[in-house]
C-alpha cells in the first residue's frame, strides 16, 4: 500500500501569528499520527519561516504554494526552488487550478516549475482538474490527460518517487460540492493508466490524491477507494480540529 498523504494549503490566508497559532494546535492535536502518513503544510510564503520553525523535528513537512523556475535573476516578485529549499520547505504545490485559472498559468509554464524544482531538491504536487464546463462537455478525461502528459513529458521513471499528482477538479474546490469517491476513483485510475503508457508498470507507485472541498466527514468514503492515495485540502485545512481529524482518518 502507498503512503497516504494529507497536505493542507492554506492560500492566501493567515497573518503571521494566525499561522502561528493554527500550526501550534495542529502539532498538538495531531500527536501520535501514525507514520503511515504524510503529513504537509503549505502557508502563504510570508508564514514559512514561523510554521517551518514550529514543525521542525516534527513529522510535518512544509511546502510553498508557488514556485518559479529560475535560479536567481531579475525576476521582481518571484521565488527560485533553493529558496524555498533554504526557507525550510521539501514541497512546492505546482499548478493550482487558481494559479492556471487567475494567473494564467499554461501547462509549459507548470511544466518548468515541476522541472526546476525537481532538479533542486524539491518534492512536487502537481494538481491537475476539468471545469465545470469542461465536465459538462465530456471532456474531464481529455483534460486531464494533456495536463498529466505535459506535466511528465519531461520525467524520468525515479523522479515519480517525488511527485505526487493532485486531482482537483476546478468545480469542486471551495464550493462544497465533491466528487463522489467513485467519479475522482474513475479519474485516478485513468490516471494511472496514463502514467503507465507514458512510463511503465512501475508508476503505479506514483500517489495520486484528490482534493476539492474535503473535510472531516467525507473524507473517510474517499479514501476508501483503491487509487486515492490521499487528499489536498484548502477550506478545512484552516481549522486545526478538522485538518486533525482528516490526518487520522487517513493514518487508520
Ligand atoms: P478546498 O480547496 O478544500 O477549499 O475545496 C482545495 C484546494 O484548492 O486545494
Amino acid at each position: 500500500m502507498k503512503k497516504m498523504m494529507i497536505a493542507g494549503n492554506w492560500k492566501m490566508n493567515l497573518l503571521r501569528h494566525q499561522a502561528r497559532e493554527l500550526t501550534q494546535e495542529i502539532i498538538l492535536k495531531i500527536g501520535d499520527v501514525k507514520e503511515g502518513v504524510d503529513v504537509i503544510l503549505a502557508p502563504p510564503f510570508t508564514a514559512l519561516d514561523i510554521v517551518g520553525g514550529l514543525i521542525a523535528g516534527s513529522r510535518v513537512m512544509l511546502a510553498a504554494q508557488n514556485v518559479f523556475w529560475e535560479d536567481r535573476g531579475a525576476f521582481t516578485g518571484e521565488i527560485s526552488p533553493a529558496m524555498l529549499m533554504d526557507a525550510g520547505c521539501k514541497w512546492v504545490i505546482v499548478g493550482h487550478s487558481e494559479r492556471r485559472g487567475i494567473l494564467g498559468e499554461t501547462d509549459s509554464i507548470v511544466r518548468k516549475k515541476i522541472n526546476a524544482s525537481l532538479d533542486d531538491g524539491l518534492n512536487v504536487i502537481v494538481c491537475v482538474g476539468e471545469t465545470l464546463q469542461e465536465r459538462e462537455v465530456g471532456k474531464t478525461i481529455k483534460i486531464v490527460q494533456s495536463q498529466v502528459e505535459s506535466a511528465l513529458v519531461d520525467l524520468e521513471l525515479e523522479d515519480l518517487q517525488r511527485l505526487v499528482i493532485a486531482y482537483e477538479p476546478v468545480w469542486a474546490i471551495g464550493t462544497g460540492k465533491n466528487a463522489t469517491p467513485q467519479e475522482a476513483e474513475y479519474v485516478h485510475t485513468t490516471i494511472h493508466e496514463i502514467t503507465g503508457s507514458i512510463f511503465s508498470q512501475d508508476s503505479e507507485r506514483i500517489r495520486i490524491i484528490y482534493g476539492g472541498s474535503v473535510n472531516g466527514d467525507n473524507i473517510e468514503e474517499l479514501l476508501h477507494m483503491d487509487n486515492i492515495d490521499g487528499a489536498l485540502i484548502g477550506g478545512a485545512g484552516l481549522d486545526a480540529d478538522s485538518f486533525v481529524k482528516i490526518v487520522k482518518l487517513a493514518g487508520e
